[in-house]
């Protein structure tokens, strides 16, 4: 953690959404650990993670209503609200709309109003690398990307109508430990302890990762530029490892950090429709943040924070 993340110490109150996934969890256990107040918005049906940092949050349960998100700002008067809901789905289909706008658009646009309700005007939004397919100014790679943009463009009324600062975090991939969802390490991983081949497609298109630990760091330094009144309306930054590589490199990578033969099928599955073979590289990235962890002390982390040890088991 830097010098500057670690010294700002003070009790602020933090409102995050999305604290139940992947960089939210890892969020709000950082933001406790480094003395914040920290209250998240979650649904009726979510699962609060089990680390102990989570025994000292403040939970407010939402039901999707307006008034109910504009009581939960109200209780908790947030510094500074941390906005990481979303739904994430690489591609969508026709019964995937509702759910895109609602968590991706609806959700979002109601804090926004409930921050306005209650005076609260600092806001980190999340937005993602996707918004610039063939790093383009805006094109999405897929619907949810378009919602995402679609997010920003109703900050920006807020911002210009109603004095909000803000700054967007657009994330790349990112990895660390706790990392429940299907990507590619667990899949490696799933496929290391059972020895069944994987089939992935030719691998040549670069992949972004940054650890979850340098994502978090990210977060926090934006806090803190909002905090100290250095934001004049809206920043936008990329939050990247200013390292991509291809999927095939990565893989290469894993396989050295493990120390075990992978069976990889290159080919064997198609390239996706709109896959982004080359990353974004057009981004601004925030001057007082770069990544620390290298993919390789990031993989062996990971590894023996929560995966299976599987030089232990048997490929049969
Ligand atoms: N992780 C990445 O590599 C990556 C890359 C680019 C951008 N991002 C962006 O980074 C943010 C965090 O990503 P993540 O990977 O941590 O996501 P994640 O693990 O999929 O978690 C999504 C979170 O959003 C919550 N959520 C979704 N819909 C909601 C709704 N309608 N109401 C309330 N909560 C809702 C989920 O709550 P439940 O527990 O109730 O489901 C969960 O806490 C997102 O904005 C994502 O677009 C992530």
């Amino acid at each position: 953690m830097s010098k500057e993340v670690s010294s700002m110490r003070v009790k602020r109150k933090a409102l995050v959404s999305g604290a139940t996934g992947f960089v939210g969890s890892h969020l709000v256990r950082r933001l406790v650990q480094s003395g914040w107040e920290v209250h998240i918005v979650i649904r009726e049906n979510s699962t609060l993670p089990s680390a102990q940092e989570f025994n000292k949050v403040i939970v407010h349960t939402i039901d999707g209503s307006i008034e109910c998100l504009v009581a939960c700002v109200g209780k908790s008067k947030p510094d500074v609200v941390f906005h990481l809901a979303s739904l994430f789905l690489a591609q969508h289909e026709t019964k995937d709309i509702e759910s895109l706008i609602v968590s991706n658009v609806l959700l979002g646009n109601q804090l926004l109003e409930a921050m306005k309700v209650n005076q609260v005007s600092h806001i980190v939004n999340t937005g993602t690398s996707w918004q610039h397919y063939n790093n383009e100014d805006y094109n999405p790679v897929c619907l949810y990307a378009a919602t995402k943009q679609a997010f920003e463009a109703i900050l920006e009324y807020y911002i210009q109508a109603s004095g909000f600062k803000a700054i967007t975090l657009k994330l790349f991939d990112t990895y660390g430990p706790d990392d429940s969802r299907l990507k590619l390490f667990n899949l490696l991983n799933n496929s290391a302890i059972s020895g069944e081949p994987l089939n992935m497609s030719p691998g040549e298109q670069l992949i972004d990762l940054v650890h979850i630990d340098d994502v978090v760091d990210a977060y926090l330094i934006a806090a803190k530029r909002l905090l100290e009144d250095k934001v004049s309306k809206h920043e936008i930054y990329a939050i990247s490892s200013s390292n991509p590589i291809t999927l095939k490199e990565l893989v290469e990578s894993y396989i050295l950090v493990i120390g075990q033969k992978i069976n990889v099928n290159w080919g064997a599955r198609p390239y996706r429709n709109r896959e982004v073979m080359n990353t974004w590289s057009s981004g601004v990235c925030m001057s007082d943040w770069k990544p620390k962890i290298s993919l390789e002390k990031g993989i062996a982390d990971a590894l023996e924070k929560n995966y299976v040890n599987i030089n232990h088991i048997s490929c049969g």
